[in-house]
């Protein structure tokens, strides 16, 4: 599994700790940056990660600002991208069973980072069940169509 991840000045520490944690474990993962704690745009680094988990050259990714709002924002933006904001590890778990989500976001400055790693791995080991989570997930694809006629939403 490959995993691309981001963060802004609010979730540059964070981002950091995650990152000890995948290599702790031996994962695949690429740093889109920030790359230090000097004040940026959250979207920014949303797009990239966002761009490389839709383009699917990433499995999944993992974006962190200061709240986890407005990076979650902005990665939504990006067709075929599922972001969700967790701040417990049971919303990460049915984050990835029910809604396929293929980005995990997190707030630096509201959780401890003791809880997000884990929630990090929560998420890593949970797998989408399929079956009449499809047809919702399906769902919300149909309304990428629906209000980005042009854009090819093939996640
Ligand atoms: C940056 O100050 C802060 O607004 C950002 O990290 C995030 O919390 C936005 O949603």
């Amino acid at each position: 599994m490959r995993i691309a991840l981001g963060s802004d000045h609010g979730g540059f520490e964070l981002k950091e700790a995650i990152k000890g944690k995948l290599s702790e474990k031996g994962m695949d993962f690429k740093d889109f940056g920030t790359l230090n704690s000097d004040s940026v745009d959250y979207p920014d680094f949303a797009e990239k990660v966002a761009e490389a988990v839709a383009s699917g050259e990433f499995d999944q990714g993992i974006l962190c600002c200061g709240t986890g709002i407005g990076i979650s924002i902005a990665a939504n933006k990006i067709p075929g991208i599922r972001a969700a904001l967790c701040g417990d590890c049971f919303s990460a778990r049915m984050a990835r069973e029910h809604n396929n989500a293929n980005i995990l976001c997190m707030g630096g400055r509201v959780i401890g980072i003791g809880l997000a790693l884990e929630i990090v791995e929560t998420w890593l080991e949970a797998g989408f069940q399929g079956g009449r989570h499809q047809r919702r997930v399906d769902k919300i694809a149909a309304l990428e169509g629906k209000y980005h006629p042009r854009c090819n939403c093939e996640p």
